[in-house]
């Protein structure tokens, strides 16, 4: 087995050296003033033990990878009820796409597309206070990372807000099906403000822990899901963590995977690790570039993929 210190090591260095980093996000105009000559990683093996790389300890909004946490807390709330609201099935469209809400009575393919996170986040806000649902949210993330100083970068969200027109139409086009039940609104407010929650690899690969080990944290002790629900994550992970380049990702990587546009990825290495990367360079279908080809470093030396 190789080390993993010396393999970290190595990709840090790789990616640091590579001049093909994609393009940031430039749609949400905070992000696009992200240094895009950064990468982290960072990964948690089942002891506990962290292996770090690069910019690891630099904050990132985490955008879309928020998504596999509020399906975490939205299965925890209303259970199988959720998928009434929300497909499992690879859309095969870009995360903003609206085309197939027409036809299919409005509602989302999957929960990590954006109409699908959108009608999630509405589940978990229902019957409550929009600042309430979002302080769910966060604290859900600082108890998983334990650590109680993960925020929510307001510059983010605002960006976001100002300029999230297709998130709108998106929310206001399942409404009309019935599928948004509160303000849409409100349903956005807490949908961009918990994209905006920033944190560093560290801790993502901290709150990713349960995925990978049969939804507990075996250093907490702390049951977070039951087994069975964390392998139905970790599977809605791989068929559509990615969006439309999920096919490529699982290809190349072999691991469930969420990515975000600020960059981030989590990987799931089931009974091995968690690991989370980061670089704020997209490919076209939004994805992180040198995060998916970092990771396909590690899993290949590694010996990692679930395949
Ligand atoms: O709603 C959006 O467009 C963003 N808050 C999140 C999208 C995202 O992260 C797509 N991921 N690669």
């Amino acid at each position: 087995m190789p080390d993993l210190d010396s393999v970290i090591r190595e990709i840090a260095a790789e990616m640091a050296q590579r001049s093909d980093r994609g393009a940031v996000a430039d749609y949400i105009p905070e992000l696009a003033r992200v240094d895009p000559n950064q990468f982290g990683i960072a990964v948690i093996d089942a002891d506990g033990r962290v292996t770090t790389g690069g910019d690891s300890e630099t904050p990132f909004s985490i955008q879309s990878v928020s998504k596999v946490f509020t399906l975490t807390l939205a299965l925890g709330m209303a259970g199988d009820r959720l998928w009434k609201r929300v497909g499992r099935e690879p859309s095969g469209n870009p995360f903003n796409s609206i085309v197939q809400l027409e036809r299919e009575c409005g509602v989302p393919r999957n929960p990590f597309i954006n109409a699908g996170a959108i009608a999630v986040t509405d589940l978990i806000l229902s019957g409550h206070e929009p600042r309430e649902a979002l302080g769910e949210i966060l604290r859900f993330l600082q108890f998983l990372a334990q650590d109680p100083t993960i925020t929510i970068d307001e510059r983010v969200a605002a960006s976001e807000k100002r300029t999230g027109f297709r998130n709108t139409a998106l929310a206001n086009y399942m409404k009309s099906f019935g599928v948004i039940e509160n303000p849409v609104d409100y349903t956005l407010g807490v949908y961009f403000h918990h994209c905006a929650i920033a944190m560093n690899c560290r801790q993502l690969a901290m709150a990713g822990r349960f995925l990978a080990h049969n939804g507990r944290n075996p250093s907490t002790g702390h049951n977070v899901v039951s087994a069975e629900r964390a392998r139905r994550i970790n599977a809605i992970m791989l068929t559509c963590g990615h969006y439309d380049g999920s096919g490529e990702f699982a290809y190349r990587v072999g691991l469930p995977g969420k990515s975000g546009v600020g960059g981030a990825i989590l990987a799931v290495a089931p009974g091995k690790a968690s690991i989370a990367v980061w670089s704020p360079g997209l490919d076209a279908a939004g994805n992180s570039h040198l995060g998916r080809v970092a990771l396909e470093r590690l899993t290949q030396r590694m010996g990692w993929s679930v395949f």
